[in-house]
Formats: structure tokens, C-alpha cells, sequence
């Protein structure tokens, strides 16, 4: 064979090698199935969405007729590819992003037919873009209340007055969050379950705003994640010997042995405090020194058999045992000692001077008594009764001062008009 020949043979061939594929490709085209038909969705909670379809028509009985779906975010598929035999799939939403779903119609465990093309249908976010709440975040308090907080959106108006539904299996229809913080970024609601509750469902967060521009949002929380214990209580220490023990109360909402705590405590020197992991709601620090004191304080968190949260309570009120005078003792004893010091004293002093009065009466001068006598004796009685309204304010004076303890002392101005006549 010449190679000129050769090669419209090769052409052939290839030819027919195509036209091969391109035969079973038909052959196999035949059998791709029908797609499902009738795609649509529904709201079933506040966040929750049930896409529903209708199966394909003339698929043959052999086929074990499964339905693959999958959802784009986004344009990002979430890679969460479902099979089901069912003819609807319960999906969580986001609302503040384009939802695409998709579904096709597949024969299980055959290679007779191809799956169907896909059939999609997508949920657009309404309101303006960017005006969404962002950056929600839930903490779970003591298992007693949730705590949520979020910011406006970038495009929102800073008084943009948010309003947060929550829903989750078990609860009959959504409820409204109804206390606010002042500028409506923050909401609490109660949320408990029975105490021997093991699972709990996730809970559903919807914030949205009446105003059509403002876009709503969902997000899905898992409580177990958000638990954030109440602070430890009735811290006691007590001295046992070279023991301290130290105690607190537990919180009454948790479940037995569902919470771990830190004791922190040091003798002075912060920069030297230890921290102690507890599993019970009390402890003893060993061979402490006496003549130290020491200052305690203790947190909570869950733990991880109970809870996945690794969320610590606060710190308790510290207490402190031992020798040296607590510091706050210490600083009301400088302000008050002083101060009882200094009113006690003024107190004597002016109780004394009234008791100086009493026991021990203003001994008359003698010198002033001799003086007086000889000196105004010399004075003439007309001298005397020409100052007589002076010396009578004079002793009214003297009479008040000395009041009737000198007795004895006769008015200064009656001596002379006595003796002279
Ligand atoms: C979803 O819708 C289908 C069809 O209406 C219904 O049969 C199914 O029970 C719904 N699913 C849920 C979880 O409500
Ligand atoms: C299903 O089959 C019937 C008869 O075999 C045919 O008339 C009909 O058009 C088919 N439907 C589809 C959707 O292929
Ligand atoms: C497809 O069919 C062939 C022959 O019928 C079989 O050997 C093979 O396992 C099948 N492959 C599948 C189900 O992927
Ligand atoms: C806010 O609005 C501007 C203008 O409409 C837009 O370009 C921007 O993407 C928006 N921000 C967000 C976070 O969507
Ligand atoms: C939000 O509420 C406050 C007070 O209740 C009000 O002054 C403010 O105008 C509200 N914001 C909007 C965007 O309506
Ligand atoms: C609202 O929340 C505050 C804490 O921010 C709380 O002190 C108050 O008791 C709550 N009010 C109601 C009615 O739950
Ligand atoms: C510590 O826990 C025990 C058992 O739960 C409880 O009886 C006790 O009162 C708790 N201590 C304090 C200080 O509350």
C-alpha cells in the first residue's frame, strides 16, 4: 500500500471512529431521563425553605427513580449534594444572598440511562444591597437567655431600628425578640429547655427591618456553642489548718458535672497567681503560708462532654484570708481612726472645760481683789456714783462670770459708801 493510499484510509478510520462515538453518544442521548418538572419553594419557617418538584414523565418502571439536588450560593456551590427519593428538601436560607437550587432526575444503580439535565430555580434578595445586619453574634447566658448583638449594614442608615425573629423545632410559630437595647442593635430573649435535655435544635435568627430597602437576614445558631456560664457566686474560703478551702455556689440551670471552673488566687504578688482547674464546685490549697494573705477568685465554663462552647464566665467578686489586714480593712481604718481620734478629743475637750467649770471654779486674782479694794478706795464715792451705771454694767458683768460660786465677794462700789459714812 502507498502511503497516498494510506492516509484517506486513516481519514476513514478516524472518520468512523467518530462517527462510532458520535453513535453511542446518540445511543446513550436516547436515554438520558427526563428532568423532574414544577420546581418551586416554599417558606416553611422563617428561615427554613421547602423546594418541591414533580417527577419526570415516562420514566420506565425499571428505573429506581433518585433525585440529586445541590445549592449554589452566590454562585459558589455549597457542595451539599443531596439523594433522596422524596420529591421536596428542607433547606436552611440566607436571604441576604442570591439562593439558586437545583435538581435532576437519576436511575440508581443503572448505567442504562443518564441523569436529566438540571432544573433550577433561585430566590433573590430584596432591599437595597449592603443594608443587611451584619456580624451577628449569639451568647447563650447560664442556659437561660440568648443574647444576640449585630451592626447595621454598610448601605443601611445608622438608625436603621432592626427587629430579630427566632424560631427552632419545637417552638409553634416564630417569636419576636421584645428587648431591645436603645439603638436596636442588640435583642435578649429567654431560651431554656428541660434540664435533662441532652440535643439541642438549632435556632433560627431572622433580623430584618419593616422597610421594604432594608434586606433581611438569616443565620442558623447551635445553642451548645454559645453556652457562656453565669458567674460563680457566694465565694467562701475558710483556714483548716495549713489548709485553705475554698467553695461556691454552682448554677441551679445546668446539668450535674456540666461545668469546670479556674481558681485564681495568689499570696500579694499578682504577677504570681496561680490558676487551679476544678471539676467540683469547691477545692483546697495545701501547706499555704500563715502569715500570708490570700486573695481568691473563681470562673466557669462548660465542659466539652456537655457542651461544645468554650465560652468562660466572668470572674467572681475576689476574696481574701489570712494574717495581713485586707486593704480595703486597712484603708478604713486610716480614714476612720484618725477621725474617731479627733472627735473624741474635741468631744473631751469641751465635756472637760464644762467639768474645769464645775470641780474647779476660777479662783479669784488676789492681787485684782487688793488692787480693787485699796485702789478704789482712794477714788471719792462722787467718782464712784458718777461711774455707777458703768460699774453696775461692770458687775454684771463680774456676777455673771463669776456667778454665784463667789459669793463672798461684795459689789467693788458698796464697800466705800459703807465704810465712809
Ligand atoms: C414540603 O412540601 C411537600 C409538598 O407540599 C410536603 O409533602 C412536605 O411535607 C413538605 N415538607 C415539610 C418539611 O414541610
Ligand atoms: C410520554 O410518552 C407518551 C406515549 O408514550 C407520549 O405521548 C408523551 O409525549 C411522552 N411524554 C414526554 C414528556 O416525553
Ligand atoms: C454498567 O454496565 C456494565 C455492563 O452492563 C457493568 O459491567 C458495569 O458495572 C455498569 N457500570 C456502572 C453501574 O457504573
Ligand atoms: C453599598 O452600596 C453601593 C452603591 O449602591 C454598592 O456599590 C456597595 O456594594 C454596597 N455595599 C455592599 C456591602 O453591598
Ligand atoms: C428608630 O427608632 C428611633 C426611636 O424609636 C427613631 O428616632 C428613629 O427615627 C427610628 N429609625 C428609623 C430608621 O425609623
Ligand atoms: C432586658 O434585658 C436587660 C439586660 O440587658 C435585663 O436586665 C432586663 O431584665 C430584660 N428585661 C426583660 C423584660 O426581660
Ligand atoms: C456546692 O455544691 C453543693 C452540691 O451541689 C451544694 O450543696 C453547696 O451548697 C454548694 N456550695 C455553695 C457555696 O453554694
Amino acid at each position: 500500500m502507498d502511503p497516498a493510499a494510506a492516509a484517506p484510509l486513516a481519514r476513514r478510520l478516524l472518520l468512523a471512529v467518530c462517527w462510532l462515538v458520535v453513535a453511542a453518544g446518540r445511543a446513550t442521548g436516547a436515554q438520558v431521563l427526563p428532568p423532574p418538572s414544577n420546581l418551586d419553594y416554599s417558606f416553611i419557617q422563617i428561615c427554613t425553605l421547602n423546594w418541591t418538584w414533580n417527577p419526570p414523565e415516562n420514566v420506565s418502571s425499571s428505573c429506581d427513580l433518585e433525585y440529586s439536588s445541590d445549592i449554589v450560593i452566590d454562585e459558589l456551590p455549597l457542595g451539599k449534594t443531596e439523594w433522596s427519593k422524596s420529591r421536596f428538601r428542607v433547606t436552611d436560607t440566607f436571604l441576604n444572598e442570591e439562593m439558586r437550587f437545583k435538581v435532576r432526575s437519576e436511575c440508581k444503580r443503572s448505567n442504562a440511562s443518564q441523569p436529566s439535565q438540571w432544573v433550577e430555580t433561585s430566590l433573590l434578595p430584596r432591599g437595597i444591597p449592603g443594608t443587611a445586619a451584619v456580624g451577628l453574634s449569639c451568647v447563650w447566658h447560664n442556659l437561660e437567655y440568648m443574647d444576640c448583638s449585630w451592626r447595621p449594614g454598610e448601605n443601611a442608615s445608622s438608625d436603621t431600628n432592626y427587629t430579630l425573629f427566632y424560631w427552632f423545632d419545637g417552638l409553634k410559630n416564630p417569636k419576636k425578640c421584645n428587648n431591645y437595647s436603645m439603638d436596636h442593635r442588640r435583642c435578649i430573649f429567654s431560651l431554656s429547655f428541660p434540664k435533662a435535655t441532652n440535643t439541642y435544635p438549632a435556632i433560627s435568627i431572622l433580623i430584618r427591618d419593616d422597610s421594604e430597602d432594608i434586606r433581611p437576614v438569616c443565620a442558623s445558631k447551635n445553642p451548645t456553642t454559645l453556652v457562656r456560664p453565669a458567674t460563680p457566686r457566694r465565694l467562701t474560703l475558710s483556714k483548716i489548718n495549713d489548709e485553705i478551702y475554698v467553695e461556691w455556689s454552682e448554677s441551679d440551670t445546668f446539668p450535674e458535672n456540666c461545668l469546670s471552673y479556674e481558681v485564681k488566687y495568689h499570696n500579694g504578688d499578682l504577677d504570681a497567681a496561680k490558676i487551679i482547674k476544678v471539676e467540683n464546685n469547691y477545692t483546697s490549697i495545701p501547706s499555704v503560708d500563715p502569715n500570708s494573705k490570700y486573695t481568691f477568685k473563681v470562673r466557669a465554663n462548660p465542659k466539652s462532654a456537655c457542651y461544645s462552647s468554650e465560652l468562660f464566665s466572668d470572674w467572681s467578686e475576689e476574696k481574701s484570708i489570712g494574717e495581713k489586714t485586707d486593704s480595703t480593712f486597712y484603708f478604713v481604718l486610716i480614714i476612720t481612726i484618725p477621725l474617731i481620734v479627733a472627735v473624741s478629743t474635741i468631744i473631751l475637750l469641751i465635756y472637760l472645760k464644762r467639768l474645769k467649770i464645775l470641780i474647779l471654779p476660777p479662783i479669784p486674782d488676789p492681787r485684782e481683789i487688793l488692787k480693787r479694794v485699796f485702789g478704789e478706795q482712794n477714788e471719792d464715792s462722787q467718782s464712784c456714783a458718777k461711774d455707777d451705771s458703768v460699774n453696775a454694767y461692770d458687775r454684771l458683768v463680774k456676777e455673771e462670770e463669776i456667778h454665784s460660786l463667789i459669793l463672798t465677794e461684795t459689789p467693788v462700789c458698796a464697800n466705800p459708801e459703807k465704810e465712809n459714812p
